[in-house]
């Protein structure tokens, strides 16, 4: 077989669009051990007075996120907020009925926002738009970022928090769509409900940003139809629209698995297209963006999750053990987001510890990193900046479902550091010759090169063997970037740029 050979052309005057460093955000919902023995464990040796545990507030603070969103997910929409505030051992203990779990409400809104400050994250807030609307919405609006005076912000006050949290992104609901959905609603109940409730909240806080929910998977029945309907009632209301997507590889067909880049990018296109043809058809100036606040590779644990007893606190649910593969897929759709910065302005990665997650913490024990961990860091650390349109030169493989091109890549370029930033995967059984040519902008040397490949593509990382790795072989030439990049591998080039 031929060398296979990838070029990336940028051009310093085309750009997409700034990242919002919002891209990088994750997502904790009330589920499995995501916020019990996951962020906040009291009894855990290196829980602080607050019970949160510092080596998971390391690990977060390793992966830069900026934004994380919560309580739900599925629990949102049958929680009643009012359960996680004032004394502790006066908090109900509920059935959750999203996941079949006992929930105690030790940790609420005080809990979340003080673990935010921790991590340097701000909160995406949900609210419950399945049992619960307008009422308990403006309530928790006024509870959080009213100043003092009414009964809700005094309530806040009394409960030890003087100051307003002052959330500004909220979520309205969660997966509406969906018919496992508790308080699952037709697109038009659930558009006007939303109408109703960002109305009310937005005149109790005028400037806080809403997410209304999209589609839960783009292969819903619903699909499009949903989008549409639900943006011509909340159009004037909302800046963003949420997109949820896992893939899991069931077929076992790694080229296929890999290929789902396409889908997702796919997928991002559809929303924004529905959004601009409502736009359109109310002759609207303003622009609804992208909230992509669900995303990640989630299959792994269905069938021990089927086998789980009802009724546990804090069960070892969704607990996914990321392989290679996974890692390389993760890699691959977050190039793709970076693509579609001019629209996507939040992401959250799906979830954050232990649920669906990058970092997993044993009971008893420590914290350790899963596969995925490590692509996701460091597009979170260097993929900020301008994104370049990226204009690639690769051949296609045919997958079950799409064309794939053998490499992801992109271009960002910082101002803040004056360095340009490659990320490029190859997704090839074989090593590949690639090629960064850029015009309109001076490069200079090269600062860093990365590679993460190696492993058997069903490798898990329980032993934290993985690392990333020296890319050795990378040439700067002018405005020339060589490399020969390792089969199945994600990479990483920083070069400086000598003038701007
Ligand atoms: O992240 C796990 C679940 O996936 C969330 O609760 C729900 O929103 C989605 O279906």
């Amino acid at each position: 077989m031929a060398v296979i050979k990838s070029k990336l052309f940028v051009d310093r005057t085309n750009e997409i669009a700034k990242i919002d460093p919002r891209m990088w955000g994750s997502f904790t919902e009330h589920l499995g051990r995501s916020i019990y023995e996951g962020i906040y464990q009291p009894d855990h040796p290196t829980a602080d007075k607050d019970g949160f545990r510092q080596d998971v507030i390391n690990a977060v603070n390793q992966l830069n996120v900026p934004l994380i969103r919560y309580p739900g997910g599925n629990f949102v929409s049958a929680y009643n907020w009012e359960d996680g505030i004032g004394p502790k051992d006066q908090r109900p203990t509920r059935l959750d009925l999203a996941w079949s779990t006992i929930e105690p409400n030790q940790f609420g809104v005080h809990e979340f926002v003080k673990w935010c400050q921790n991590v340097n994250a701000e909160p995406d807030m949900a609210v419950n738009l399945g049992t619960r609307g307008i009422d308990a919405a403006r309530n928790l609006v006024e509870y959080c970022n009213f100043p003092k005076g009414t009964y809700w912000s005094d309530l806040r006050r009394k409960n030890g928090a003087e100051e307003p949290f002052n959330i500004k992104v909220w979520s309205l609901g969660n997966e509406m769509d969906g018919d496992w959905q508790i308080g699952h609603k037709t697109a038009s109940e659930y558009g006007r409900l939303a109408h109703e409730t960002a109305k009310a909240m937005k005149i109790v806080d005028p400037s806080i940003e809403l997410v209304a929910s999209g589609s839960s998977l783009r292969t819903m029945p619903t699909f499009g139809s949903w989008e549409e309907t639900i943006l011509d009632h909340v159009y004037d209301d909302v800046d963003y629209l949420s997109l949820h997507q896992y893939y899991g590889n069931e077929a076992n067909d790694l080229q296929g698995f890999l290929g789902k880049s396409v889908d997702f990018d796919g997928f991002i296109n559809d929303v924004v297209a529905v959004c601009d043809a409502v736009k359109a058809r109310k002759h609207s100036k303003k622009t609804i963006n992208l909230s992509m606040d669900e995303w990640n590779v989630w299959y792994h644990s269905h069938a021990q999750d089927d086998a789980q007893a009802k009724w546990q606190h804090a069960p070892h649910l969704l607990e996914d053990h990321y392989n290679f593969e996974d890692a390389l897929l993760v890699g691959s759709l977050a190039i793709t987001l970076m693509k579609h910065a001019d629209r996507v302005k939040i992401g959250c990665l799906a979830q954050l510890v232990n649920v669906i997650a990058p970092i997993m913490t044993e009971t008893d024990g420590g914290v350790w990193f899963q596969s995925i961990f490590y692509p996701f860091m460091q597009v979170s650390q260097f993929g900020q900046g301008i994104a370049l349109t990226p204009r690639q030169e690769v051949d296609t493989y045919h997958s079950a479902d799409y064309d794939v091109p053998y490499t992801d890549s992109m271009m960002v370029y910082n101002p803040d550091t004056q360095e340009v930033v490659v990320f490029v995967e190859n997704k090839a059984s074989e090593a590949m010759d690639y090629e960064v040519h850029v015009d309109n902008m001076q490069l200079g040397q090269l600062v860093e090169a990365t590679q993460f490949c190696g492993y058997d593509i069903k490798q898990t990382n329980e032993n934290q063997e993985m690392k990333i790795q020296p890319l050795t072989n990378v040439k700067v030439d002018g405005n020339l970037v060589q490399s020969k990049l390792q089969p199945l591998s994600w990479n990483m080039i920083r070069v400086s740029v000598k003038n701007d």
